[in-house]
């Protein structure tokens, strides 16, 4: 794929919740407006990326992550649906490690859904071992609310 990695700046929150609401169309999904991304962005510690599609220069996948001390967290992380299983949220994440170990980070944590199937796989592939649980922890409309899995990647390897 001809993809390039950007950095998700303040500026770019439109970008932001635009491709956030084709990431996440589920209808329990609340969308994140442009001023939440502009405000995230603008939080200390706070820091994200897009993926660019190099062929027609649109932004097709994005990672925001919260650094607190040495300790960081993904805010959210996607992919376009039609773009899906070619290496992009590996990219993605791969360029966030290297800028959370630049900062000093020590520990990557994350909250993923119970039923979220393609996001655990990815994340047990990517190093990422599950340290707890967050029970009914995700809306899902009419049915019962899921679990959160709390995981953790420990970064001292990658340095
Ligand atoms: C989870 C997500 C970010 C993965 O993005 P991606 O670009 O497809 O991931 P990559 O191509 O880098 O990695 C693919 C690997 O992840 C795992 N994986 C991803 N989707 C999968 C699926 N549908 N079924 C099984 N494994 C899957 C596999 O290990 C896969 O490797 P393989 O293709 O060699 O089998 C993507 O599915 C997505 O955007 N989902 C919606 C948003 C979301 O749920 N984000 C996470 C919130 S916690």
């Amino acid at each position: 794929m001809d993809w390039r990695i950007e950095a998700l700046t303040v500026a770019r929150g439109d970008d932001a919740a635009t491709l956030f609401r084709t990431i996440f169309p589920q209808p329990w999904e609340r969308p994140w407006s442009p001023a939440e991304f502009t405000a995230l962005l603008a939080t200390p510690g706070c820091f994200g990326h897009v993926l660019v599609d190099g062929g027609d220069d649109r932004p097709c996948g994005l990672i925001l992550v919260r650094v607190a001390a040495d300790e960081a967290e993904i805010l959210t992380i996607g992919v376009a649906p039609e773009l899906r299983r070619r290496g992009g949220a590996a990219r993605l994440l791969e360029r966030a490690l290297v800028e959370c170990t630049a900062r000093g980070v020590r520990a990557l944590y994350l909250d993923v859904a119970d039923d979220n199937e393609p996001a655990r796989r990815f994340y047990a592939r990517r190093g990422f071992s599950e340290v707890g649980a967050r029970p009914s922890y995700y809306a899902r409309g009419a049915a019962p609310a899921v679990a959160a899995r709390v995981m953790r990647r420990d970064l001292w390897r990658d340095a």
